[in-house]
């Protein structure tokens, strides 16, 4: 694929996206705020639906997975001793001409030459140092760069300090939600049922001092996390670990993911804390890119946590009487980038004669709005009655969405542009033989309903 069909289809999501009241920048009024997106009122459904389908598939349909919501702020004490205070940090560089602040491993990776975050500041910098000249800045092609620094990530705050100089003492806004499920893991094992294997699942909100934010929500400085925590017996780790690869990539599958747009990719150079990791990779309109993460995280959260804090926080296994400190697989996936992913994956243009039709073909589970309900004319008030007759039946089970706006063909434009599966037309004949149009959006093809059937037939399709 050309650069140039890269971008395009990229700049027509993004486009996609502000007209149909996906995604707002955020701050839009005050000329934006850098790397942080407001989701519009068809975003909050996609992104709740994303959500559903993961809290289902990780909690509803299993026995050994339990939920939490732990709370963005924490004690400090936490970051200190997960690491995040000291090691949680991206190669930052300057550009000496125009001064935009770059991370230095991208820089790197744009230009062919491999590099990643996780690298020592001396190894980042004998790899930018053998480069120099062949690095440009995206943004004036200078080529004069500052020497590469780590610059931490967490985001602070002076939440609970009343004092002037609060950046000496600081309180974090997290980094990533799993540290509540560590920090929780006995108040669970203590107040449930659960017994080892089994998992925490959290989604929530995650921030983080990201260097360069492009690439639209992709990464973002807040965005949502959706963690699992697997507990297991020390050397069962790794036969998990398998099994959540397998799990997590079918997940994709199951919400209509084509399987040629994902791929793993292996870690060569390992996080603090993490024995093996992979990332489930999906094709973005910019490329391949990390949609996921599978961690094995081995005893290390544990044990931090139960060091910095001196409580005990080992398993006792009723049955052999084994104490031990349980290890860890984690899978972590980011509600932005599935919901990127998905707009990537459903988004088609049709030519159909001399016009172009946008469609998100969402499965339905996906789809911000499952049923549209018009009235043929709004000036009928007959017509309009009964249409909403029809919808206030409809929403009882499904999000629908009424429109009396604009003739036909523009409403059934409107809906297949943000992905609503079926639309309903109520016309003059209906009001006879109590019969409606019932119009399938990938197919364009339109059927004739009984209105008393209609419920059956959406739980059917539905
Ligand atoms: N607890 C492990 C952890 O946080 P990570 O690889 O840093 O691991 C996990 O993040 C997932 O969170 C990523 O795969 C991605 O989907 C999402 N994510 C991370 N940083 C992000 C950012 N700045 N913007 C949007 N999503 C992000």
């Amino acid at each position: 694929m050309s650069k140039k069909e890269i971008d395009t289809s990229m700049d027509n999501i993004i486009s996609l996206c502000k007209r149909r009241g996906f995604v707002f920048p955020s701050s839009e009024i005050y000329d934006g705020f850098t790397a942080i997106y407001d989701l519009g009122p068809y975003g909050v459904e996609l992104s709740n639906n994303i959500k559903k389908e993961w809290w289902k598939a990780m909690t509803q349909l299993r026995d050994d997975i339990v939920g939490l919501d732990s709370a963005i702020f924490m004690s400090p004490k936490i970051w200190e001793a997960s690491g995040h205070v000291k090691g949680f940090s991206d190669p930052l560089t300057e550009c000496k001409k125009c001064h935009s602040r770059l991370r230095l491993d991208t820089l790197l990776e744009e230009a062919g030459i491999f590099a990643d975050e996780k690298m020592s500041e001396e190894e980042i910098n004998k790899i930018f140092d053998d480069n120099r000249g062949k690095i440009k800045c995206p943004n004036c092609g200078a080529a004069d760069f500052t020497p590469g620094k780590k610059f931490n990530l967490l985001v602070q705050s002076n939440l609970g300090n009343f004092t002037s100089d609060w950046t000496k003492d600081p309180t974090y806004l997290r980094g990533e939600t799993c540290q509540g499920i560590y920090v929780n893991f006995k108040n669970v094992l203590d107040s449930t049922r659960v017994k080892i294997p089994f998992g925490i699942a959290q989604i929530g909100k995650a921030f983080r001092n990201e260097i360069t934010a492009r690439q639209f929500i992709f990464r973002t400085r807040e965005f949502e996390q959706m963690e699992m925590q697997y507990f297991v017996k020390p050397g069962d780790d790794m036969a998990y670990y398998d099994k959540w690869r397998e799990t997590r990539w079918h997940f994709y599958l199951d919400l209509g993911f084509k399987e040629e747009n994902l791929q793993w990719h292996k870690h060569e150079n390992l996080v603090f804390y993490a024995k093996e990791a992979y990332d489930i990779e999906y094709k973005f309109p910019f490329g391949f890119k990390e949609l996921e993460g599978i961690h094995a995280r081995g005893d290390y959260d544990l044990s931090v946590h139960s060091k910095a804090s001196g409580k005990d926080l080992s398993y006792l296994d009723p049955t052999t009487n084994q104490k031990f400190i349980p290890h860890i697989v984690e899978t972590s996936a980011g509600v932005g980038r599935t919901f990127l992913a998905a707009l990537t994956e459903f988004y088609r243009e049709e030519k159909i004669e001399d016009e172009t039709r946008i469609v998100l073909a969402f499965p339905p589970k996906l789809a911000p709005i499952k049923i549209a309900v018009f009235p043929l004319l709004k000036n009928k008030p007959e017509l309009v009655a009964k249409a909403r007759e029809v919808f206030d039946a409809l929403k009882l089970n499904w999000r629908c969405e009424f429109d009396d706006n604009g003739n036909i063909g523009k409403r059934y434009r409107r809906q297949d542009e943000i992905g609503t599966p079926y639309c309903v037309t109520i016309d003059f004949e209906s009001l006879e033989n109590l019969e409606v149009t019932v119009r399938d959006r990938d197919t364009m093809e339109q059927s004739r309903i009984k209105i008393s059937e209609l419920e059956n037939f959406f739980r059917a399709k539905i």
